[in-house]
């Protein structure tokens, strides 16, 4: 599956580098061309020569090493690289590629590397919740760089939380996906809206809906994949981003309404999977509300159509709307199309068995400008995030 793929592996000195050599090997058995950089703190943890043994070449750790190569090493390797993973990626060496430190083997090759670099950050939850660390991972997501987050669980140090590497199978996935990916939107910027909103009702409670992001955290993966760069705007929800997207949390309509528009002029495209709460309270109460009485009026206000108001001034970007409907779905999303100067609606009917919120597949229709309907039949959200890019790829503005 990778027959000719070149990858660099870097690995530094955290506890999780002993499931480098799971990666190693796993790549291994995919025919890829596997070359690693150490850390000299992650020589203390594996030997140089498990690794050399599992990749069947020289590991680099020290830039000054002049016995194996004639050629310099660290510009070699960095030339060499279609992918460049760092697995597992310690507090310290994520904050020296942030900083344009380049004082070792593994900094010194990703500053010199043009290739994609994917990042596994592996940390104690206290160091991976540091706000400096977070900056940094930010940071280097803003430059391009791709991370696959660390799992919540039981760390080495006995502590349960955030931090625990994320597994070999899941960094070789991000590899695969990232080699195999057609790379068609190099170049365009996608802002994507998931999740549902939630609008307050006093402090503890709100009003929102059943949208888990899943469509439109399938979509942002996809876009990533293809080369895009990725803004996304999600509500609450309890899947981790893609790798490669940057994520921007809100919590109501308004907040989400307020991001899209910041963002809105840095994109080519928007589209705008998210389920956005069409009312809010007029006056969310600033203490909880008591079980008093027994009836309880609450007042809503229309909340800003963030749609709409995108279609106003859209100029030539693409903007791509979802519409969930109950009945008379092809109707309503015709509608909709019109009315907010759409490109695209992808409707789905949460009537179909395997369509709608929680669930991995959906069944949706297609409908573009001009009225053409194209129906979908039941596919994994993957797929058809897939099938809704190559669509917007379709449009000849893209
Ligand atoms: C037993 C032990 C385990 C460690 N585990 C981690 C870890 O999982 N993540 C991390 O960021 N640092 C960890 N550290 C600290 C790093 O090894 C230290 O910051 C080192 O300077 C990293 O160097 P490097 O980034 O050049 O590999 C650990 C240190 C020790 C002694």
């Amino acid at each position: 599956m990778l027959k000719g793929k070149k990858i660099v592996l870097g690995v530094s000195g955290g506890i999780a580098a002993y499931k480098a050599c799971e990666l190693v090997s796993r790549l291994m058995k995919l025919n890829a061309e596997v070359h690693v950089v150490m850390t000299d703190s992650a020589c203390k943890f594996v030997t140089p020569l498990t690794l050399r043994s599992l990749s069947l070449n020289q590991v680099a750790v020290d830039m000054f090493d002049t016995s194996s190569y004639w050629e310099i090493e660290h510009i070699s390797l960095a030339k060499l690289a279609d992918v460049f993973v760092i697995a597992p990626a310690t507090a310290n060496i994520i904050g020296k590629l942030a900083s344009g430190i380049a004082d070792d083997m593994l900094s010194t090759t990703v500053m010199a590397t043009k290739a994609k670099v994917i990042i596994a950050p592996a940390m104690n939850t206290n160091m991976y919740e540091n706000p400096v660390l977070q900056r940094n991972m930010k940071q280097l997501e803003t430059l391009g760089y791709s991370m696959v987050l660390p799992e919540d669980g039981r760390l080495a140090c006995g502590d349960v939380g955030k931090g625990k590497m994320a597994d070999p199978a899941v960094i070789e996935k991000a590899i695969i996906d990232y080699l195999n990916q057609k790379q068609d939107m190099v170049g365009k910027t996608v802002l994507l809206t998931a999740g549902p909103t939630r609008e307050a009702i006093d402090p503890v409670r709100f009003i929102s809906n059943n949208s888990t992001g899943k469509m439109g955290y399938a979509i942002a993966e996809k876009a990533a994949q293809r080369g895009a760069k990725v803004l996304l705007v999600s509500g609450p929800v309890n899947i981790n981003p893609p790798y490669g997207v940057l994520k921007y949390d809100v919590v109501s309509a308004q907040e989400m309404y307020d991001k899209v528009m910041e963002l809105f002029g840095e994109c080519d495209i928007v589209i705008k999977a998210a389920a956005v709460a069409d009312y809010a309270p007029v006056t969310p109460y600033s203490q909880k509300v008591k079980k008093e009485s027994p009836e309880l009026e609450l007042k809503l206000k229309k909340n800003p159509d963030i749609l709409y108001e995108l279609g106003k001034i859209k100029g030539d970007k693409i903007i791509v709307g979802f519409a969930m409907e109950t009945e008379n779905l092809t109707e309503n999303a015709a509608l909709k199309i019109k009315k907010k100067n759409l490109d695209l609606i992808v409707a789905n009917d949460l009537n179909e068995p395997g369509a709608g919120f929680a669930a991995d597949t959906n069944v949706v229709k297609i409908i573009d400008s001009k009225g053409n309907i194209e129906s979908i039949p039941q596919k994994s959200k993957l797929e058809i995030a897939d099938i809704i890019l190559d669509r917007i790829k379709g449009i000849k503005r893209t």
